[in-house]
């Protein structure tokens, strides 16, 4: 996938971040949702590629905008084709709450390497460069924390998990704390969740637990550009979803899948800060505009990089222009 566009496609995150921004605290799920969808669909749409969007908002008939099987970008001559998962808002309940973590978030590959997950809910397990090879998502909670504990080479007790708040973690939460490990439980926000693993100064070693399966393919494909290592296995809420992954394209849809069958080849993400988190600043609006902070990877080079961007008012991104 072309070099450059990587740092094209922080234009759509950026576009989508400071659109849902503007919504920060303000209790408005929709309408924070709504506005990073029509600007990241704007600035799509500014791009020389010829997309279609695998991972989106969900159907055509339930997403009138970023559904999956929607084309986007300016296509051209040469364009390149890629396949796009897009999280336009992820974290929708902390940006309306101004908690810290939501970001805008785009992964994009070549074509025929990104997981059609259905919109169902995945178990994950995700580690940092340091654990690859170490999780299995197979075993017991305390057997991976024994094994990613060992890869880091400091005892359980220091290791630090990231698990989302919700009732269907009670027994896994009492598992990692029974094993001795520090559990961060987390309002929403899985993928930058598993992000935190990669990223050192997070304090952050596992993410572990259920959240939503398009989530855990943008992370798989974030997590394959920082080296570090992720299993995920979807979990249906009922056959009808089990069925539509089958049709989808999923053989045997219960298999525990490795980042690389969930987001394969050469992969690259971009994830704006919508608030403030841990390796993102959120967007600043100042008297002439806004500041936003990215991240944008490729798996090809592992080339992480941070742009701070300005966007003078009227002129940049979310602004129309
Ligand atoms: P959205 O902001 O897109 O709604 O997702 C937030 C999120 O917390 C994800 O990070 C996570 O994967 C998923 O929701 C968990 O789903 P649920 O809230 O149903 O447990």
């Amino acid at each position: 996938m072309d070099r450059n566009l990587a740092l094209e496609a922080v234009r759509v995150t950026e576009a989508a971040a400071i659109a849902s921004a503007r919504f920060m605290g303000r209790g408005d799920n929709e309408g924070a949702d709504r506005a990073a969808v029509e600007a990241m669909r704007r600035a799509f749409n500014d791009l020389a590629i010829d997309g279609e969007v695998v991972i989106g908002e969900g159907e055509r008939d339930e997403a009138p905008m970023l559904y999956i099987g929607e084309r986007v970008g300016r296509g051209g001559p040469g364009a390149p084709v890629v396949e796009i998962a897009v999280d336009p808002l992820e974290g929708t309940n902390l940006c309306s709450s101004g908690a810290p973590n939501a970001i805008a978030v785009v992964a994009m590959g070549e074509q025929g390497t990104l997981l059609r997950a259905p919109d169902t809910y995945m178990e994950k397990i995700a580690v940092g460069p340091r654990a690859r090879g170490a999780i299995d998502l197979l075993l017991p909670p305390a057997e991976n924390l024994r094994r990613v504990a060992e890869a880091l080479g400091k005892p359980v007790a220091d290791l630090t998990v990231v698990i989302l708040d919700r009732s269907r973690h009670e027994a896994l939460v009492r598992e990692v704390r029974a094993a001795g490990a520090r559990i961060k439980l987390i309002g929403d926000g899985d993928v930058a969740g598993a992000l935190d693993t990669c990223f050192p100064d997070t304090g952050v070693d596992l993410l572990m637990g259920i959240g939503g399966a398009p989530e855990g393919v943008i992370s798989a494909a974030a997590i394959r550009c920082v080296g570090g290592d992720m299993q995920g296995r979807l979990r249906f809420r009922n056959p009808a979803e089990r069925e539509r992954a089958v049709r989808m394209g999923l053989a045997d849809p219960d298999r525990v899948l490795a980042a690389e069958e969930m987001a394969g080849g050469n992969v690259m993400v971009s994830a704006t800060g919508v608030t403030h988190g841990h390796f993102l600043k959120g967007v600043r609006f100042t008297a002439d505009g806004a500041r936003s902070h990215s991240v944008v990877m490729r798996s090809k080079t592992g080339t992480v990089r941070y742009i701070e961007t300005m966007h003078r008012s009227g002129r940049g991104p979310g602004h129309g222009g």
